[in-house]
């Protein structure tokens, strides 16, 4: 969700005047990939390297969540959506971590929609801790792949991202996600994130639907490279 200051600037207002427009963008943009069927949806609201923008700003974005799970909880929960957090909930202050205890607490059994909000979230941060409990836990060298890996992030149970949208339009995945998104297709728009609607949620999802996603693999009508000759054989 990139985009909030420069929609503020624009504007002439205050960056966190950019931050508020943000959430209340929240409502139209998770109700449009619910209606689509979308299970999971994954939004990054702060990241590890975050704290180090200026202290206000830190301190705004913090009442902010705070604000936007007090406000949107009971919609949410209406609506049949789980709510999950990832990222280091021990870093968030402690009000804030019973929160969102609380949150997915209420929430964990619904069924519709699966929305992880990544607060505090770092996908380097992710792979030490998930490290550091591989070897707590006493696990054995040769036991380690990458299923086992994948078990040890905050991710846990819950399927690889299919597509990365980044609103702002820069062009990079700023510790998003690194182990999982390993073939997300990803989808950078110039539309800032408070303006982000659902005709641009709908251009994001049609050019993922013709993206050719091979995983590695050649695609299906060169698999049978070298092609027959004429007559049939090689
Ligand atoms: C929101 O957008 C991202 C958050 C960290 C909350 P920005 O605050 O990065 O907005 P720009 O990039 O300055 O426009
Ligand atoms: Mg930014």
């Amino acid at each position: 969700m990139d985009g909030n200051g420069r929609w503020a600037r624009q504007r002439g207002l205050p960056r966190l005047a950019g931050h508020r427009a943000g959430t209340e963008n929240l409502r139209r943009v998770i109700r449009r990939f619910a209606d689509y069927g979308v299970k999971f949806l994954t939004l990054y609201a702060f990241s590890t390297e975050n704290w180090m923008r200026p202290k206000k700003e830190v301190e705004g974005l913090l009442r902010l969540l705070r604000q936007v799970i007090r406000r949107e909880l009971n919609h949410l929960h209406e609506n049949g959506i789980r709510l999950l957090h990832i990222g280091r909930l021990e870093g968030l202050p402690p009000a804030l971590q019973r929160q969102v205890k609380e949150a997915m607490e209420l929430t964990r059994f619904n069924q519709r929609m699966t929305l992880i909000i990544a607060f505090n979230y770092g996908g380097r941060a992710e792979i030490v801790d998930a490290v550091r409990r591989l070897l707590a836990a006493g696990i054995p060298p040769e036991e380690v792949d990458e299923r086992l890996i994948s078990s040890f992030l905050y991710t846990n149970d819950l399927p690889d991202p299919d597509l990365i949208i980044r609103t702002g339009g820069e062009m990079r995945l700023s510790n998003f996600l690194l182990w999982q998104g390993a073939y997300a297709e990803f989808y950078s728009t110039s539309v800032y994130w408070p303006d982000f609607d659902e005709n641009d949620i709908d251009q994001a999802l049609l050019a993922y639907a013709n993206r050719k996603r091979r995983f590695g693999r050649l695609p299906d009508d060169e698999s049978d490279y070298p092609p027959p000759s004429q007559d049939g054989r090689r």
